[in-house]
């Protein structure tokens, strides 16, 4: 079984979600903007995040997948839940773990669009700029991750680890 190593302790990921929130609280304070979460992966930055944000907000999730059961993308995505608020002239902020394709968010970014928001933007706690596919514009970043396989912090590998606190990579076991 594969181990993982810790490559962003807890500590780091904190300090960094409190500058984020410190950022977004400034450009979204009097916005009442529509948070929209990509599931699975985001669930827990999203919670941390808007927890130090502590302005008022709404928020929503989209269900899309790109991974199989593998380590790699099989660059076709698949809704399973759209989003159902009314987005027509409101603020939208996207929240996702990583960007490691962009396909993922391309693909929500262009249906999103569709349905004229006032502004849609995009936070993002990780990148992973050596596997870009499609250019996607990140407004707030937390990390710039290597081209390695990244678990914890609510992202998995085949479902697990989603769990871990620290943003870690998984080495394979010699
Ligand atoms: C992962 C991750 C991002 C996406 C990034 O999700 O959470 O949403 O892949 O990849 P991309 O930039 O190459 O499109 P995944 O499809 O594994 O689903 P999950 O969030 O439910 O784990």
């Amino acid at each position: 079984m594969d181990k993982p190593r810790v490559l962003i302790p807890r500590g780091e990921i904190e300090k960094k979600v409190a500058e984020l929130a410190d950022e977004l609280r400034r450009d979204y304070q009097d916005k009442h903007p529509i948070l929209i979460g990509i599931l699975k992966g985001s669930f827990v930055f999203m919670s941390d995040l808007i927890r130090k944000l502590n302005i008022p907000v709404e928020i929503d999730f989209v269900r899309l997948s790109s991974y199989g059961s593998g380590k790699e993308t099989s660059g076709k995505i698949k809704l399973a839940q759209g989003v159902k608020t009314p987005i027509r002239g409101r603020h939208v902020l996207v929240i996702e773990d990583i960007v490691d394709t962009g396909l993922t968010v391309r693909f929500l970014f262009d249906s999103l669009g569709r349905r004229k928001p006032a502004s849609l933007k995009l936070c993002t706690l990780l990148d992973k700029p050596s596997r870009r596919v499609v250019d996607v514009p990140i407004d707030y970043l937390g990390f710039t991750v290597p081209d390695a396989f990244i678990v914890g912090y609510g992202l998995d590998f085949d479902e697990k680890f989603r769990y871990l606190p620290d943003v870690c990579v998984l080495e394979e076991q010699k």
